[in-house]
């Protein structure tokens, strides 16, 4: 156990070269007694069929903090050239996720990997693909601070917000302190936890256990994700439909990208990603770590064929016969994981 957590230490400190001050101050706030004058405390509101969602005990919600992370997420004012904010690579229409493989941060720079989308994150039990980041609060440095996203030291990121009166009379009302790097981090995380999606056809299903809101393509796509043939739901579990795990799916052969390797520095984790959610999957591709997979049928094929056989690709990939029509009730089961917020807009 503590083993794990120094190897996501270390690989966080690997991610991410922020400064010392940083990491004090970051060390500090977890033996700090809270502060915040919480005025309005705020509860998540969730579907009836997720569990509450996991508040770390020194980030209480407000919808004042709330509110001040919101305005933080969509201003560029975080980047170096104030072009970029969070929301240029996940957007809301899409899940909170990028539309293109691999995101673009400042000057136009191509980053390593496909941004994911953001909706239940607050459920996520570490962030980035291979989980370096242990919590919402610590993950986004790394943004923040890397040139191929927004490019600015964090502490310069603090003094912009000090010497700007309006963000320092929110944060007044909000932490009753100037703009400091403790309130960054805990409002935009705050305000992550509040991004909730539990409204499409299969939540209907899962509160109601009633499959007759399936037209009978999806139900069959339904019986093929949870049948042991396909194993689709042995790893793309639960209500968050991610067991959280670490999985090699068998993408490549070899991988440029080594996945959780990087942090743990095992060759038994090369390619091994976190698997992640299949909610809101049909507006969040293109797919994969790298964005390599561009739409569901071909992540079918992909699992069908049995993977590329790397050493270290999951046991629970080895291929299945599926013809032309299971394949497409499959996707459109795929495509019943889409919240009603989003079927009601024009992308
Ligand atoms: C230039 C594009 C870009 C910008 C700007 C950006 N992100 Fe991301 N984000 C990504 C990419 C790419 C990943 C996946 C990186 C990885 O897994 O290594 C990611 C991952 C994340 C994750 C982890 C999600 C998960 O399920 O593991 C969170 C949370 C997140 N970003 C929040 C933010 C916040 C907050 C900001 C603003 C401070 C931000 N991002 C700015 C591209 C971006
Ligand atoms: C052994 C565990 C495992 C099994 C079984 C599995 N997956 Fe996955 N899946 C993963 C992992 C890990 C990834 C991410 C790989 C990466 O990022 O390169 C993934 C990615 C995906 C994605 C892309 C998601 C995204 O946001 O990029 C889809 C869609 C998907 N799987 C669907 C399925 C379907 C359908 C099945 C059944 C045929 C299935 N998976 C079986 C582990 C698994």
């Amino acid at each position: 156990m503590q083993l794990l957590f120094l190897n996501e230490a270390m690989g966080f400190i690997k991610h991410v070269s922020f400064s010392i001050t940083a990491i004090l101050l970051t060390n500090c706030v977890g033996v700090v007694e809270e502060t915040d004058p919480i005025t309005s405390p705020y509860e998540v509101e969730v579907p009836s069929h997720f569990p509450p969602i996991p508040v770390s005990n020194d980030n209480p919600l407000s919808e004042e903090k709330i509110a001040l992370g919101k305005r933080l997420f969509f201003d560029p004012i975080l980047s170096l050239d104030s072009s970029v904010s969070c929301a240029s690579c996940h957007f809301t229409s899409h899940a909170f996720s990028d539309t293109i493989a691999l995101s673009r941060g400042i000057g136009d720079s191509i980053g390593d990997r496909n941004a994911p989308s953001l909706m239940n994150v607050a459920y996520a039990t570490s962030l980035f693909r291979d989980g370096g980041a242990p919590s919402l609060e610590m993950q986004l440095y790394t943004p923040i601070e890397d040139e191929k996203e927004m490019h600015l030291d964090i502490d310069q990121a603090v003094i912009r917000l000090l010497n700007n009166t309006s963000y320092v009379r929110d944060f007044q009302n909000v932490f009753d302190t100037l703009p400091t790097l403790f309130g960054l981090t805990r409002s935009i995380a705050a305000y992550e936890r509040t991004l909730i999606s539990g409204n499409s056809t299969y939540d209907h299903f899962l509160k109601t256990g009633d499959s007759s809101i399936f037209n009978p393509q999806e139900k069959l796509g339904l019986q093929l994700f949870m049948s042991d043939e396909l194993q689709c739901y042995a790893c793309h579990s639960g209500f968050y439909m991610s067991d959280n795990s670490y999985r090699n799916n068998g993408l490549y052969a070899t991988y440029d990208d080594l996945g959780r390797a990087n942090l743990s520095l095992d060759t038994s984790d090369i390619g091994k990603f976190k698997v992640p959610s299949l909610r809101n999957i049909s507006i969040t591709g293109p797919y994969m770590h790298n964005g390599s997979v561009l739409s569901l049928g071909a992540i079918i094929d992909h699992y069908a064929e049995g993977g590329k056989n790397n050493a270290n690709q999951d046991d629970l990939i080895n291929g299945f016969q599926i013809t032309e029509e299971e394949k497409e009730a499959l996707i459109q089961f795929l495509e019943t994981l889409t919240d009603s917020a989003y079927l009601s807009v024009a992308l």
